[in-house]
C-alpha cells in the first residue's frame, strides 16, 4: 500500500521532462532544453553518472587530475564550482567564458546532453554502479531533501527506483541508453567497483583518456585525496557547502558509507530476489557483469 501523503509529496518535489524526473527548484524544462545547443569545445570533459554512483568521488579525481592548485591545497575552490553539474548550474557560472579545458558534470540520459558531444567533440567519462547499491544509496539519500515532505519507507523507495519514478527516472534506461550508444561519443566507462579495488589503476586509466602525464607523486597525492575518509573531511569536496534548504545534513552525510555490497545490510531476501527478477529481463541483452561483493573475482570493469 502506498505510503500517505506520497503523491503530494512527490507531485511537490520533482516535475517530469522529456521522460525523466527533475528536482523541482533547481532547474526548469527550459535549462535542460537550451542544453541541447552548448556548445562544445574539443578539450571539454564531462563526468556522466546515474545519482549515487560515485559522482562526487570521480569529480574529485578529475578535479585533481587537472589542476594542481587543488592537488596542492592550494585554492579555495568546491567540487561543484570546478566541475558544475550542466543541468542545475546553482552558481549562475557562465559557461562560454569559462576557460579550456572546462569540466562539467551530468545526471542527464544521453538524449538530453548537448548534441554536439554525439560528433566526438568533447570527451565523456561515464561512471556507474551496481545498482543495488546505487538503489541503497539513493534511498538514504531522498531522507536529506529538504524540500521532500515525505520519509519514504525502503519498499516504496524500491518501487520508485525500478518503475523509474526517482529524480534522473530510471537507473535501467540511464545506463542502457548511454552504453548502447557509446559509439557515438568519445566516452571512458569506469565503474565505482573498480575504483574501490584499486583506485591508482582508475586514476591513470582517466589520465590517459584525457591526455594528462603526472608523475607518480602527483598521482599518490590524488590517491589519498580521493580516499573516502579524506573526502569525509574535506569541505571543497564533501558537499557540505549544499544550501540546507536543498540538503539536510542533520540527517545523514552524503559520504555515508562508501562500500561496495552494503544492499545485502539493507534490502530484504525478497526484496532483492524481486531486484533479480527486474534486473535479469531489463539487462538481458547487454554483455555486462556488475560486481555486486567487494570480494567477487570478477572485476566488475566494463568494455
Ligand atoms: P553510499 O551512500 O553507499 O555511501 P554520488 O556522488 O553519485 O551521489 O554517490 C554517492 C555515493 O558515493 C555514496 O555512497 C558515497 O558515500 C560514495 N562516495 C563518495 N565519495 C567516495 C569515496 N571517496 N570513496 C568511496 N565512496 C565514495
Amino acid at each position: 500500500m502506498a505510503q500517505e501523503g506520497l503523491e503530494e509529496a512527490l507531485n511537490y518535489f520533482v516535475f517530469k521532462h522529456k521522460g525523466i524526473y527533475f528536482q523541482t527548484d533547481v532547474t526548469t524544462p527550459e535549462v535542460i532544453d537550451s542544453l541541447e545547443h552548448m556548445e562544445i569545445r574539443d578539450s571539454d570533459v564531462f563526468l556522466v553518472t546515474y545519482p549515487k554512483s560515485g559522482t562526487i568521488w570521480s569529480q574529485q579525481v578529475l578535479n585533481l587530475i587537472f589542476h594542481e592548485g587543488h592537488r596542492k591545497g592550494l585554492e579555495d575552490i568546491n567540487n561543484m564550482a570546478r566541475a558544475p553539474w550542466i543541468e542545475y548550474n546553482l552558481y549562475n557560472i557562465n559557461f562560454d567564458s569559462r576557460q579550456s579545458p572546462r569540466l562539467f558534470t551530468s545526471h542527464l540520459p544521453y538524449y538530453l546532453m548537448p548534441k554536439d558531444l554525439r560528433f566526438k567533440r568533447g570527451k565523456i567519462i561515464y561512471v556507474c554502479r551496481n545498482p543495488k547499491d546505487a538503489m541503497v544509496s539513493f534511498y538514504h539519500f531522498y531522507k536529506l531533501f529538504s524540500r521532500l515532505h515525505v520519509t519514504l519507507d525502503l519498499e516504496t523507495f524500491l518501487d520508485l527506483f525500478l518503475s523509474g519514478r526517482v529524480i534522473c527516472g530510471s537507473w535501467f534506461d540511464h545506463f542502457r541508453g548511454w552504453y548502447t550508444h557509446k559509439e557515438d561519443y568519445n566516452i571512458l566507462f569506469l565503474t565505482y567497483e573498480e575504483m574501490k579495488k584499486d583506485l591508482r589503476s582508475a586514476v591513470m586509466k582517466i589520465c590517459n583518456f584525457v591526455d594528462i602525464k603526472l608523475d607518480d607523486q602527483a598521482v599518490d597525492t590524488i590517491v589519498e585525496k580521493s580516499s573516502f575518509s579524506t573526502m569525509r573531511q574535506d569541505p571543497l569536496a564533501n558537499y557540505e557547502f549544499i544550501p540546507k534548504d536543498l540538503l539536510d545534513f542533520k540527517k545523514g552525510d552524503f559520504l555515508r558509507k562508501g562500500t561496495v555490497g552494503d544492499w545485502k545490510n539493507t534490502m530484504t531476501v525478497t526484496q532483492s530476489e524481486m531486484f533479480d527478477r527486474v534486473y535479469k529481463e531489463k539487462m538481458k541483452d547487454l554483455p555486462i557483469k556488475f560486481l555486486w561483493d567487494i570480494n567477487d573475482e570478477e572485476a566488475g570493469m566494463l568494455k
